[in-house]
């Protein structure tokens, strides 16, 4: 539990730079953990969100456009609802290398990539209604 709450305290206090230059990341190896078990750790207002948004148009806009598309494997919306966070986090920390999706771990602190994720998650959720992967 302490190991737990040490883990999650400490990402508060590891500035963006640190995160960026590869230090600590509280990201777990294994997709499914962070999946099962990874939360966003951060307050999500619209301050969190407006900087979501920002990342997503300087860094996600040139392949996922406007309406969150995914740019191979489906034509419209990304999906959002039927992932969780955590695995959202996963993948935007590690990428998908066989599809052209880059990893965002060194370009993005843990902070930025949780706004953007949860940027998405808000915008884009339900806009796909019926496909799954
Ligand atoms: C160079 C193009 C490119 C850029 C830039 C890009 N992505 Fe992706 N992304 C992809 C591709 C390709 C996939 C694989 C999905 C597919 O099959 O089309 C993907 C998949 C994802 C997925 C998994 C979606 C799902 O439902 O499986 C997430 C989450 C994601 N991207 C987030 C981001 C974020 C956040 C950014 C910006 C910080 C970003 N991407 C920037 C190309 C890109």
């Amino acid at each position: 539990m302490g190991l737990v709450a040490g883990f999650f305290l400490s990402s508060y206090f590891f500035n963006s730079k640190r995160l960026r230059n590869g230090g600590f990341d509280p990201v777990p190896l294994s997709r499914q953990d962070a999946s099962d078990h990874l939360k966003n750790p951060f307050k999500i207002d619209s301050v969190f969100l407006a900087k979501g948004k920002k990342i997503y148009e300087a860094n996600c806009l040139k392949c996922h456009g406007p309406e969150g598309r995914l740019p191979r494997s489906h034509p419209f919306s990304i999906h959002a609802g039927h992932h969780t966070p955590g695995d959202f986090m996963w993948l935007a920390t590690n990428g998908i290398a066989s599809k052209g999706m880059p990893s965002w771990r060194d370009k993005l602190s843990y902070e930025e990539r949780w706004q953007v994720i949860s940027y998405i998650q808000t915008t884009f959720a339900g806009t796909e209604p019926m496909m799954m992967r």
